[in-house]
């Protein structure tokens, strides 16, 4: 097997411009592609605006983030993909949109090259089944901001060999970043236990336990979390974590997954959180201040 030298990132959102700025720092030609060049120049300007900060803040050569730049190609065309060793899938949270990807991408690149998605709660196994690779498909699960976390989660499919779990553990840390492993169960090690943390914390506010203020001071002051719950929902992506929700709660059939109703007519309200600049919070005013969400 060769080693991995070329990147390919499906999807130029929060979660795949962040991992193409990863894979580009590290050193990687990165491939990115998104349906539409809107969208890759949104995500190109969320990179350069994490590499400039990074470079402000003296965590970053300018040489590095010139050379981070270079690395970078931005394209349309699925099959600019061919020649990656490594093809990275952070597309929209929905199986049947991941599943054609991975299926018209299948023929046009060598068997060898790994496929990887970045799903948070959607099955490794059964997007494996739809290629002719099962043994060289794995989850790769990053964490937002990607250039800041340093956690990425390695998930193994029934089918992926134990081969391509080391290869792609050594890819992470090449990275700079710490891997685990999990199971491919929906949720993985973190999801599954953040997830119900952040439902459970829109419940209180719904119950009126607290204050959207107070709820996220509380943890934030009582337990040492960066962001309390409701913050870090919106910066997550409300839209993002109701569908995440609904495939854990698919999945277990747990209450505890459920999207509460409060998550559903948010995100019907078009509120998804920090990236539409209303959530929980309005991100106009700095301080962010809680929204009158009427209850
Ligand atoms: N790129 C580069 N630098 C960034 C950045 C980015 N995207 N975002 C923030 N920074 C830098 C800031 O410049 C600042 O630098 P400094 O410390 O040198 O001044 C530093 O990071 C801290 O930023 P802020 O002062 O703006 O804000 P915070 O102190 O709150 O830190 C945070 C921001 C690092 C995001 C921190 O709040 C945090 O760790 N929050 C929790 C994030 C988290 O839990 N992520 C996981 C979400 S779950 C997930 O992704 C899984 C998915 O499947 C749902």
């Amino acid at each position: 097997m060769p080693d991995i030298s070329r990147v390919g990132v499906l999807g130029c959102g929060l979660m795949g411009s962040g991992i193409a700025q990863a894979t580009a720092t590290a050193g990687f030609p990165t491939v990115v592609r998104d349906v539409e060049a809107g969208l890759l120049a949104r995500g190109e300007g969320t990179i350069v605006k994490s590499l400039d900060k990074l470079v402000e803040k003296s965590k970053l050569a300018p040489a590095a983030r010139a050379g981070a730049l270079e690395r970078l190609t931005f394209t349309t065309d699925l099959a600019r993909l061919h020649d990656c060793d490594l093809i990275v899938e952070a597309v929209t949270e929905d199986l049947a949109i991941k599943t054609e990807l991975w299926r018209a991408l299948d023929p046009r690149c060598p068997p060898e090259t790994i496929f990887a998605s970045n799903t948070s709660s959607l099955s490794i196994g059964v997007m494996a089944a739809a290629t002719a690779r099962p043994d060289r498909f794995i989850g790769l699960h990053f964490f937002n901001p990607v250039p800041l976390m340093p956690l990425v989660e390695v998930v193994r499919a029934v089918g992926t060999s134990p081969a391509v779990v080391e290869r792609t553990m050594a890819f992470a840390r090449r990275l700079g970043k710490e891997p685990i492993t999990a199971r491919d169960r929906s949720g993985f090690v973190v999801n599954r236990l953040l997830v119900p943390y952040l439902l459970d914390a829109m419940r209180a506010l719904e119950q009126g336990v607290g204050s959207a203020a107070d709820i996220d001071r509380g943890m934030q002051l009582g337990c040492g979390h960066p962001m309390g719950p409701l913050a870090l929902a919106d910066f997550v992506g409300l839209d993002t974590l109701a569908r995440i929700a609904a495939i854990m709660y698919d999945e277990y059939g747990e209450p505890r997954f459920a999207p509460p109703p409060l998550l559903r007519r948010m995100v019907a309200a078009g509120l998804h959180g920090r990236k539409s600049g209303r959530g929980f919070y309005d991100y106009a005013s700095d301080p962010p201040h809680p929204i009158d969400l009427g209850l």
